[in-house]
Formats: structure tokens, sequence, C-alpha cells
């Protein structure tokens, strides 16, 4: 058996918080909340939350990503299917999707399993930018700054 000091330590937190600061800016009208950032594997979990309705991205996954519906809803545009509240959702490798949340969905929180990175994407595929586990780091890092929390609150999501 191994011992304990070799271990990864375990998390366990509340995921919705009390604090709106632990929410990080990602868009107008569009949040994410970390719960696990993955350095090891590659990839990390986190809530979005958007309280906007229209495209919000285009974009690939080069890995498997899983998600649950919170509260409200969301469709891709190269699907028919709609998620909703309380829908699971597996998004396999390589496919390229966009991101819309209806016009009478005031706000949707999903939680959503991101193995590698997102790769975003314009109309005709090509990579307009992308995140990983380090450029979230670095966005939580900044804002935890900005908020007063500190750079040091996003360690409690690392492994
Ligand atoms: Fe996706």
């Amino acid at each position: 058996m191994a011992a304990a000091a070799t271990r990864v330590p375990e998390l366990a937190l509340a995921a919705l918080p009390a604090d709106e600061r632990e929410w990080v800016p990602q868009a107008p009208g569009v949040w994410f909340r970390p719960l696990l950032f993955n350095t090891v594997s590659g990839g990390w979990c986190n809530l979005l939350r958007v309280r906007r309705s229209g495209v919000l991205s285009r974009h690939r996954h080069p890995m498997a990503v899983v998600g649950y519906v919170i509260k409200g809803r969301w469709k891709y545009l190269e699907h028919d299917r709609t998620a909703e509240e309380g829908s699971f959702v597996f998004e396999p490798p390589g496919e390229v999707h966009t991101l819309t949340v209806p016009p009478d969905c005031t706000e949707m929180i999903t939680f959503f399993n991101i193995l590698g990175a997102m790769i975003y994407v314009d109309s005709a595929g090509v990579q307009t930018g992308y995140e990983d586990v380090w450029t979230k780091i670095d966005m939580c890092r900044a804002h935890y700054v900005q908020c007063g929390l500190g750079a040091a609150h996003v360690d409690r999501f690392v492994r």
C-alpha cells in the first residue's frame, strides 16, 4: 500500500459557491466556476454559467467531454437535440459544435468534465484560439487577484 504522503489530496467542495467571486468571467454574460484542474492528465471540471442567449462559441475537442445540465437548457446548432435540465451529455472527440442558448432561457448552468482542450474555430473550421488546463488556471489566478480572493485561491482546485 502506498504511503499516504504520496497520494494526491482528495477534494470535496460545494459546487455552487456561496461567494459570487468564485465565478470567473469568461465573456459578457458567461462565467465558469472551477472545480478541478487536472495537471497530470490535462483537463478540468467546471460549471459553466450563461446569462445571455445566442451563439456562445464554436469549438472542437481533441478528447471526450461529458456534462450534466444543472439548470436551464442549451443546444448545439449541429444537432437537433436540446440539452435540458437534468440531461447528461457526451461529446465525442473530434466533433465541431456551436453552443447556443435559447432566448427564453435566462440562466443555464452545466457541469462539464473537459479532457485535453477546447479548440475554438471559425465557420471554416480554422482555429481562432484554445484553452487548456494551464490557460484556465491562469484565468482563475488573474480573476482571484483582481476580486480580492488572492492568487493562491486557485491552488485548492489544482491536482
Ligand atoms: Fe463542446
